[in-house]
């Protein structure tokens, strides 16, 4: 049973009556302070979620425990976290299901870790990269605040109920492994799932080669177009994937008031795309898929075979080189 009353160290999101909202992590004897008056913890402490509070300046809150939508929005930042609406298509498009080995990189701030650990369950067997030290501090941090430290299992107290985040509190030291380094000295193997959120997944294929097991599916996430091009061509070029797909989802708000029905004027219109394709059985090609001819296409294909058979060009490592 899922815990409804507010307790000490539960996570609290407080929205005022314009919208804004206020994290807090719930504990006994202290104040929340705004420009509206104090609110004091213990006045939480008890109620259940989704409750209303008034400051002492008279202003009412409403008073919910963040969904790790909201959490992944608000939580400390290193790098730039993958947005809810995006974290859904991997998770649904990427079919990550609970018992699952997934590979995932990097780690960055642990948003999109918090919903593979999520959709993996406490069977799953999640290992997340991260390059940089500091990165990854945040991302653990990040994980153990929104699912609760990580504590052995089978320590929850007789009768207590679970977690309010999922449950994973207890069961996160089995669920994921936080690796610090670099994703391409991975040496496990048997992934059911590869994630690859960084700047040149299609640097990384030997990798998936190795790891991804027949089947699996490997999602890249890449925030522009030659990026996008890079890694659908690179798949075609190496044989053994399914056709890539390549897509964007984009999610607009409706205002709905009365009659008032229409859009809103503001969404975020471009995150960036996802690349799936799933791993062959060793040794097969997939049959070659046909497309209709296009002088872009053929173009384009001319000058990557030039591109291969001259000299590699020194570059930076997050440039594109045309
Ligand atoms: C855009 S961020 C990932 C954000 C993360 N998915 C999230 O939702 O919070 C990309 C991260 O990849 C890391 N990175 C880049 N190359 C890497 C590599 N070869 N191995 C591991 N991590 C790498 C970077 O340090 C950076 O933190």
């Amino acid at each position: 049973m899922t815990r409804t009353t507010f307790a000490p160290g539960d996570r609290v999101q407080l929205t005022d009556p314009k919208g804004r909202m206020h994290t807090v992590v719930l504990e006994p004897g202290k104040v929340f302070h705004t420009h509206r008056g104090a609110l004091p913890h213990d006045d939480l402490i008890g109620l259940p979620d989704g409750s209303v509070v008034t400051s002492t300046g008279g202003t009412a809150y409403l008073a919910l425990r963040p969904l790790l939508s909201d959490y992944v929005l608000s939580m400390p930042r290193g790098a730039q976290v993958i947005y809810p609406k995006d974290a859904a298509q991997i998770v649904a498009m990427g079919d990550v299901f609970p018992g699952a080995k997934v590979l995932e990189a990097g780690a960055g701030s642990g948003a999109l870790t918090c919903s593979l650990l999520r959709a993996v369950g406490e069977h799953g067997d999640l290992h997340s990269y991260e390059i940089r030290p500091a990165f990854a501090e945040i991302a653990r941090r990040n994980v153990e605040a929104f699912f609760g430290e990580a504590r052995e299992p089978n320590t929850r107290v007789s009768g207590e109920a679970r977690e309010p985040n999922g449950g994973l509190g207890g069961q996160i030291a089995r669920a994921w492994t936080l690796h610090v380094g670099d994703v391409a000295e991975c040496t496990e193997t048997g992934f059911d799932r590869i994630i690859l959120d960084l700047l040149t997944p299609w640097e990384l294929l030997d990798l998936v080669d190795r790891a991804l097991v027949p089947g699996g599916v490997l999602l890249g996430y890449v925030a522009t177009t030659p990026q996008l091009s890079e890694l659908v061509e690179a798949l075609r070029a190496r044989g053994g994937y399914t056709e890539p797909r390549a897509w964007e989802s984009l999610v607009r708000d409706w205002h709905a008031d009365g009659l008032a029905v229409r859009p809103d004027h503001r969404m975020i219109a471009h995150t960036a795309f996802l690349i799936s394709a799933r791993r062959l059985a060793p040794g097969v090609v997939a049959p070659p898929r046909r497309r209709k001819p296009s002088k872009g296409a053929e173009a384009y294909a001319l000058k990557r075979a030039s591109a291969r058979t001259r000299a590699p060009v020194q570059t930076d490592s997050a440039e594109v080189v045309e």
